[in-house]
């Protein structure tokens, strides 16, 4: 029998078909999408045919397909005006040019390094916070996350010498982020976009050339990359160093800062979850503790509570293909020229693979239940296959840094209390939350010191 393409979803209307109710609220058209015909289904943007594909099974060849019938390249094509030809933009052989060292530079050794800045980083940002008031969390913690990224990937010394400006001349950068509009009309967000980029470019140009002409002065992440050579023994570029450094910024921190403050957030929530993770901290991390590979590794509570909230509100659920060659998923064949989408938020909910999949219930990753190892590609907050996101360990290290540290000093609790998903270019955050915070009593000013105690083994 001849496969034939997806069934449509309700709703669609004349002309631009779901374009609207995409945009509004896509999360209930995939939903309706899936209970309607399952998991695999078509939507129409305007004219472009999309086939949504839900369920592990679906998902995998999704993911293990890139590269091969389904093209990464050309449905994020309006980042590289931002970017360049950096990593999964640039053409296929460029990209494998690159990809090694950018591996190298997450490297298990390299994060030792970035953990110890996140501490110092989160730790001086509590220092401003004072005995008790209230923060609005998610703009907190964007800007602590962007100190961050800043402190990590430029180097501490160049991130202060070039001060808030940077993250000034971002914004104006992915303010001109547009996915419908071709990239080089004469419009005040582009021409602003094009002004942050070169503003950034003469920043970064001094500090490239001292560095190359003082190697032995440096060692961190822009020093690797600006020492580093490819397989054919070539160094790295100016402009190639410039666009993967605002590459990294933007892959990692709007990100980092949504799934970060929802933790916080769903913590509070869910206070019988939250005390056991207090419980933890108190053993494993207690304050004025360093965190070191080793405690980190027993934050077992705070880990799960991370990655339940990558199932719930990920901050990357809108991922793309196009369709380069037919290619069949399950009884169907997507055409060559359609995009294909997966979608994390419904895909991260099927009850075959989640326990009460509602429900905020981190405990579903500890020993005996481990819901996320039924199936390779059942949780893909970070995506999966050969494009699986290259800073996740950096990222979760951040959320579970952010966490220990700010749980660990103060009380916390939601005057904005049933925050909602805000839906961005960049990545989903909470909408504006209001946290009231008070120090806890009787914590002494003592400084964290790196191994000042041993972990604790056992119960
Ligand atoms: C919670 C935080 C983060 C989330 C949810 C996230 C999510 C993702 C996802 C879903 C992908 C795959 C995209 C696709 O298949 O279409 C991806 C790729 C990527 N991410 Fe992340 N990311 C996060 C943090 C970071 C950080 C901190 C960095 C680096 C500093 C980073 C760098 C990258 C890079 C370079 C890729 C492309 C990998 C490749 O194509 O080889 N991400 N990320």
């Amino acid at each position: 029998m001849t496969k034939t393409s997806p069934p449509l979803v309700s709703g669609a209307k004349p002309g631009i078909g779901h374009a609207l109710e995409f945009q509004r609220d896509r999360l209930s058209l995939m939903q309706r999408g899936f209970t309607e015909h399952g998991g695999v289904f078509a939507l129409k943007l305007a004219k472009q045919n999309v086939a949504v594909v839900i369920g592990p099974d679906n998902q995998k060849t999704f993911f293990m397909e890139t590269d091969k019938a389904l093209n990464i390249q050309e449905p994020y094509s309006y980042l590289r005006a931002m970017f360049g030809e950096v990593l999964f933009l640039a053409p296929h052989e460029e990209y494998l040019r690159q990809r090694p060292f950018v591996q190298e530079m997450f490297k298990r050794e390299k994060m030792l390094h970035y953990v110890d800045v996140m501490q110092e980083e989160v730790q001086a940002w509590l220092d401003t916070l004072g005995d008790e008031g209230e923060m609005e969390l998610t703009g907190q913690i964007t800007h602590l996350v962007q100190e961050v990224a800043g402190n990590c990937f430029l180097g501490r010394q160049a991130h202060q010498q070039i001060g808030r400006e940077f993250w000034d001349l971002y914004a104006d950068l992915s303010k001109g982020l547009d996915p419908l509009l071709p990239p080089n009309l004469p419009l005040p967000k582009f021409i602003r976009r094009d002004k942050a980029k070169a503003r950034m470019g003469e920043i970064l140009r001094p500090i490239i050339a001292e560095r190359r002409q003082h190697p032995e002065q440096y060692d961190d992440f822009l020093q690797d990359l600006i020492i580093k050579e490819d397989q054919a023994g070539a160094q790295i570029d100016e402009e190639l160093i410039l666009n993967m450094l605002l590459g990294f910024m933007f892959a990692g921190h709007e990100t980092t800062a949504g799934q970060a403050a929802w933790t916080i957030i769903m913590l509070l929530q869910n206070p019988d979850y939250l005390r056991l993770v207090l419980d933890e901290i108190d053993r494993v991390a207690p304050y004025g503790v360093h965190i070191d590979p080793k405690r980190m590794v027993a934050l077992d509570h705070i880990s799960w509570a991370v990655r339940e909230v990558e199932r719930l509100r990920p901050s990357a659920d809108l991922l793309m293909r196009v369709v380069d060659e037919d290619i069949e998923f399950g009884e169907y064949v997507i055409p060559k020229g359609w995009l294909v989408q997966v979608a994390q938020e419904v895909g991260h909910k099927l009850p075959a693979y989640f326990d009460q999949p509602e429900q905020f219930d981190p405990l579903r990753f500890a020993p005996g239940r481990e819901e996320d190892k039924a199936h390779r590609f059942g949780l893909f907050g970070f995506g999966g296959g050969a494009h699986k996101c290259t800073g996740m360990n950096f990222a979760n290290n951040e959320m579970t840094i952010i966490t220990a540290l700010l749980l660990r000093e103060y009380d916390l609790e939601l005057v904005t209390k049933q925050p909602t998903i805000k839906r961005g270019m960049g990545a989903n955050r909470p909408s504006a939350t209001v946290v009231r915070y008070r120090r806890k009593a009787g914590l002494d000013t003592a400084v964290s010191t790196p191994n000042a105690t041993a972990v604790p083994t056992g119960e």
